[in-house]
């Protein structure tokens, strides 16, 4: 058996999403084509699949494999937090990509309609709290913009993909 503090507030956020979302219609999952000046100038091989495969999820996978404790029956309780200087600056370093994550969503031929460009600008406030939790190596505040990370992601995924959901665990809640 093992327990994550994570996974049980993931949990309730997912939750506390889903309910909210409750009445409200699917995006529609067109992206906002680019005009021709604009496809010449952005590199756009990779679609949104993946680019949250490849570039999304691996980033915010590092954040939350360091943020939490983890009970497990072999090892015991231990903590997810970042010990030294140098992880922390990784954290650091990983909210920096998160806010720029959150700028490559909005490139014309990848945003999409509807509220997608408020899903991908909170993306980027998060990545700002993730960052400012490293600078204060606040193992709570690191926590909460985790969590906020996680809900930001559901909550596009319920607007315009919701089959994703079933699919879609983070690396760092499973282990
Ligand atoms: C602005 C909206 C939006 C945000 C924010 C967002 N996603 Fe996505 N994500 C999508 C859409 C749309 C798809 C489905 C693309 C498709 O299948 O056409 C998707 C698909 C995925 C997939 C499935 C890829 C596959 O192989 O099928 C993963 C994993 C994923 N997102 C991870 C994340 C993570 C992690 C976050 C947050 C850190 C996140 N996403 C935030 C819109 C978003």
């Amino acid at each position: 058996m093992l327990v994550s503090r994570f996974v049980l507030r993931a949990f309730c956020l997912t939750l506390a999403s889903s309910v909210g979302f409750v009445g409200c219609t699917q995006e529609s999952p067109e992206p906002i084509a680019a005009t021709d000046a604009e496809a010449s100038v952005y590199n756009l091989t990779m679609d949104t699949t993946e680019f949250m495969a490849h570039v999304l999820e691996p980033m915010a996978d590092v954040l939350w494999k360091s943020a939490g404790w983890i009970l497990d029956e072999n090892e015991g309780y231990y903590e997810l937090y970042p010990t030294d200087d140098e992880s922390w600056l990784n954290v650091h370093n990983h909210g920096a990509m998160i806010v720029e994550a959150g700028n490559l969503m909005l490139l014309p031929g990848r945003a999409q309609d509807g509220a997608w460009t408020t899903y991908a600008q909170a993306t980027s406030e998060v990545g700002l709290r993730i960052m400012s939790a490293a600078d204060a190596q606040n193992n709570e505040d690191l926590f909460q913009a985790g969590a906020q990370l996680y809900s930001v992601c559901t909550a596009c995924h319920q607007a315009y993909n919701p089959e994703i959901l079933t699919r879609f665990t983070p690396g760092g809640l499973t282990e």
